[in-house]
């Protein structure tokens, strides 16, 4: 009988009684699923038209990424971080959940003395999924400041996210990479919505060197291409040089029509310039419905739970949004246990549909 790891629920399958009571919303205009980040909209055509015609269907994909595709993955962070990479230091990633997921693993490979994953406390669960597949300690942390002495020493990484996936919040990315090198952590810093950024321009921690740091980025939300798997990493070399061999070895191999249209994606900064439209006019929408704040970045709005009624927690909110509004949101407690007061509210479906939500909430008894 086996006694070791069992996976938990995924957090998303929890939602299925919810999602029976939105569904049932009184007037049969239907269930909007708020609940998951997975963009609604349409890629780029070109980008679509180069799946089809990059003839790399019979061979192996490199690993690593082709060189079309790694140059146009370090154009793109030139033209929108000012940071210059030489292709050796950016690898490519099939999506960069396995990349979260399964890095902590190959590092702890190469460090078996360090044996802790630091990763902030309200934040996308898989940087604590991918200590636990490691053999490692999950640690969260509130700040910096907060880490302690013997966590520090223990780090086989530190995670920072930004924005951050759920609140919207942006790091201090150059306090995040000084601190990593003050005591050799790795810092990995997951910058998947930096498109999506509302409060400044667009950052990476690259911008603050590639010393003891890699940045992940993601086609995914950026040029909706959740469903092709397509993301990089970039930054310190000695770093990627091991990831992208051991990699090599496990077999991760974005597949050949994927990368020439990644490619194809990163020279095109217009049709993101579409989306930023989109998501900031979505998020005006329902923050002005539900009286919320607008995050600094991300396409999420975390909302207080007590802004419904004094005391109740994220699942109470979600129900209620569930039955008043009929539309599904995540408890904020899918995030940590620090988020249990919040919901998560991705806006992810088109304009009409969220005006529907809007005019339910106006509504509201
Ligand atoms: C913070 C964060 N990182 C990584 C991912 C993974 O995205 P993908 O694997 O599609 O690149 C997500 C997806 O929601 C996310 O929110």
């Amino acid at each position: 009988m086996a006694t070791g790891f069992v996976p938990p629920p995924y957090p998303h399958d929890r939602l299925e009684g919810l999602k029976v009571v939105a569904a049932a919303h009184p007037d049969g205009r239907g269930i909007v699923d708020l609940s998951i980040g997975t963009p609604c909209d349409p890629p780029a055509d070109a980008v679509v038209a180069a799946l089809a015609t990059s003839g790399a269907e019979r061979g192996y994909p490199q690993s690593i990424g082709s060189p079309r595709l790694r140059e146009a993955a370090a154009g793109w962070m030139s033209r929108r971080f000012g940071v210059a990479l030489p292709a050796s230091q950016l690898a490519a990633c099939v999506g960069t959940k396995e990349w979260v997921a399964t890095t902590p693993h190959w590092l702890h490979l190469r460090r078996p003395d360090r044996d802790t994953v630091l990763y902030p406390g309200t934040s996308y669960p898989t940087y604590a999924m991918g200590a636990t597949l490691a053999g490692c300690r999950a640690v969260p942390y509130a700040s910096l400041d907060d880490v302690a002495d013997d966590d520090a020493a223990r780090a086989l990484c530190l995670w920072v996210n930004s924005p951050s996936n759920p609140t919207g919040e942006l790091a201090d990315l150059g306090a995040a990479a000084a601190w990593g090198r003050a005591r050799g952590v790795p810092v990995l810093s997951d910058e998947c919505y930096a498109e999506f950024t509302w409060d400044g321009p667009p950052r990476t921690i690259l911008e603050h060197g590639t010393d003891g740091v890699l940045a992940a980025h993601s086609l995914s939300k950026r040029s909706n291409l959740a469903g092709v798997r397509a993301g990089f990493y970039a930054g310190d070399g000695d770093l990627v040089a091991y990831l992208s061999e051991v990699r090599k070895h496990a077999g991760f191999m974005v597949p050949g029509p994927v990368q020439a249209a990644a490619a194809v994606a990163f020279d095109d900064d217009e049709h993101v310039d579409a989306q930023r439209e989109r998501y900031r006019r979505r998020l005006a929408l329902l923050a002005d419905a539900l009286g919320s704040p607008l995050p600094a970045g991300s396409f999420y709005l975390w909302v207080p739970a007590s802004s419904a009624e004094p005391g109740a927690d994220g699942w109470a909110l979600a129900a209620e949004l569930a039955g008043t509004a009929g539309c599904l949101v995540s408890p904020g407690e899918f995030y940590g246990s620090d988020g249990a007061g919040f919901v998560r509210i991705a806006v992810v479906q088109p304009d009409e549909r969220l005006e529907v939500v809007a005019e339910r909430l106006a509504r509201r008894p």
